[in-house]
């Protein structure tokens, strides 16, 4: 479902990644775990448009995607939740849920999203600003599914997230596969979330793969390795 081949991207002069490869399949979970720096919002940046490559294919579905815009990946099944979150502080849950229809017919929020984050339901006329940061991130997660992608990024979702609601983002993203069968592509440094989630781990370091394994052959010492500092 979604094809990347051999990407290279840089910032100026500085090159960030130096080929990367990997393919997800349709109902498959892919982690790339790796500490900070080593280029894992690159890599979601350049998959979804916001950096350009320099060389490589990104495809979704067969689509070559290389040299679409952003918001025409999304159009193709491409969806992203970026580092951070950011929501609109200053929209109500339910306005920034709809910002995520843009490109979609019918302008209601479906409650399937809801059903997937009561909280969200609770919260609809609240500010996103007036959320906590576990909550904006199933916000901004909802935001994504919305648009009924195919493909959906989520750029370190647990970063400063308390560990009962990483569980239920973890709980959400196997509960979204399971009712839509989408491929998801999650970027992560706690290990316990990965292998909840991801059928198969990735290590990135300094811009390049440097491991991979199936969760069931995931060797948690040898990962471990890999993200302490
Ligand atoms: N805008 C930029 N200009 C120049 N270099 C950048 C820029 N953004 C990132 N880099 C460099 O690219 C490399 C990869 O950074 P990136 O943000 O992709 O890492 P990351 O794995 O997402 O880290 P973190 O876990 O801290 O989010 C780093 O060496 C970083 O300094
Ligand atoms: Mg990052």
């Amino acid at each position: 479902m979604l094809n990347v081949d051999d990407i290279f991207v840089s910032y100026g002069q500085s090159e960030a990644l130096h080929g990367i490869s990997f393919e997800a399949a349709r109902n498959e979970t892919v982690a790339v775990m790796g500490r900070n720096g080593m280029g894992k919002t690159t890599l979601f940046k350049s998959l979804i448009g916001i950096l350009p490559l320099k060389s490589g294919a990104v495809r979704v579905d067969g689509a070559d995607v290389s040299r679409d815009e952003s918001f025409q990946r999304v159009a193709k099944g491409i969806a992203y939740v970026p580092q951070g979150r950011q929501i609109f502080a200053t929209l109500t849950v339910e306005e920034n849920i709809r910002t995520g229809l843009e490109n979609v017919r019918g302008k209601t929020v479906p409650d399937e999203i809801y059903a997937l984050f009561p909280v969200l339901y609770e919260m609809r006329a609240r500010k996103g600003g007036n959320l906590s940061g576990g909550q904006q991130q199933q916000l901004a997660i909802a935001r994504a599914l919305v648009s009924q992608p195919k493909v959906l990024l989520l750029d370190e979702p647990t970063e400063g997230i308390q560990p009962s609601i990483i569980k239920d983002i973890a709980r959400a993203l196997n509960e979204i596969r399971k009712l839509r069968e989408i491929t998801i592509v999650v970027s992560e440094q706690v290990l316990s979330f990965a292998l909840d989630v991801a059928d198969r781990l990735l290590v990135i370091e300094g811009g390049r793969f440097v491991h991979e394994s199936t969760r069931s052959a995931a060797d948690a010492a040898t990962i471990r390795e890999y993200l302490s500092v």
